[in-house]
């Protein structure tokens, strides 16, 4: 069955997208999700880090992340906002739902989606840096357009991609298309 998933961009009544040409299959996508979490393994071997998931698009990301990791680990979540309902970042980042854990002491690994502007990023890095973890790394699997000027630190990070809005394997459009088991690139329907 071939399913078109057309929805109606919200900030621009007159545009509607649909899902365009796979851009990572879901096969690309595990083989890689294993190459992290093998380094991943390697680097906190002595270790017992605390993976953040950030809400929601990393969540699938992070579940096979997490089982491609062999040392002992433990998972909070936060929630931000920064895009709502549009393409475009709004380019202010809320925290929508704290962490349950004290970070402080911790090896603190933040699990993320996708690195656009870094805004985001940045924003949790010096958050939970104010919280006094032993150290923080972060692990992105998508990595596009980072804004030099605005750079986050970046420690892992799974596919650069081009200058293209995606859905899939966790990311969403307007809340759908999470589902989807290959990244996808959203255009514009003609
Ligand atoms: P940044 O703050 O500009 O780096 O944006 C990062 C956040 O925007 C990610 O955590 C995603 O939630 C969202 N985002 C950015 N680009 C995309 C995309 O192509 N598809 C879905 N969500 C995206
Ligand atoms: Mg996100």
């Amino acid at each position: 069955m071939h399913i078109i998933y057309t929805i109606d961009d919200v900030s621009n009544p007159d545009k509607s997208y649909v899902i365009g040409d796979v851009l990572i299959t879901a096969d690309q996508i595990s083989q890689r999700v294993q190459e992290l979490g093998e380094k991943i393994s390697a680097d906190y071997a002595d270790e017992c880090p605390l993976v953040i998931t950030v809400l929601r698009g990393s969540v699938i990301f992070a579940a096979d992340l997490v089982r491609n990791i062999d040392c002992p680990l433990e998972m909070d979540f936060l929630s931000v906002s920064s895009y709502g309902q549009s393409t475009k970042s709004s380019g202010a980042v809320k925290i929508l739902k704290d962490l349950d854990t004290d970070v402080a002491g911790r090896d603190v690994l933040i699990v993320e989606d996708i690195i656009d502007s870094g805004l985001t990023l940045n924003y949790l890095v010096n958050y939970i840096a104010g919280q006094k973890p032993a150290s923080i790394k972060t692990c992105s699997l998508l990595l596009r357009n980072l804004d030099p000027e605005n750079e986050p630190p970046l420690d892992y990070y799974g596919f650069k991609i081009p200058d293209e809005f995606v859905v899939g394997y966790g990311l969403d459009y307007a809340q759908m298309y999470r589902n989807l088991p290959d990244i996808s690139i959203l255009v514009e329907e003609e």
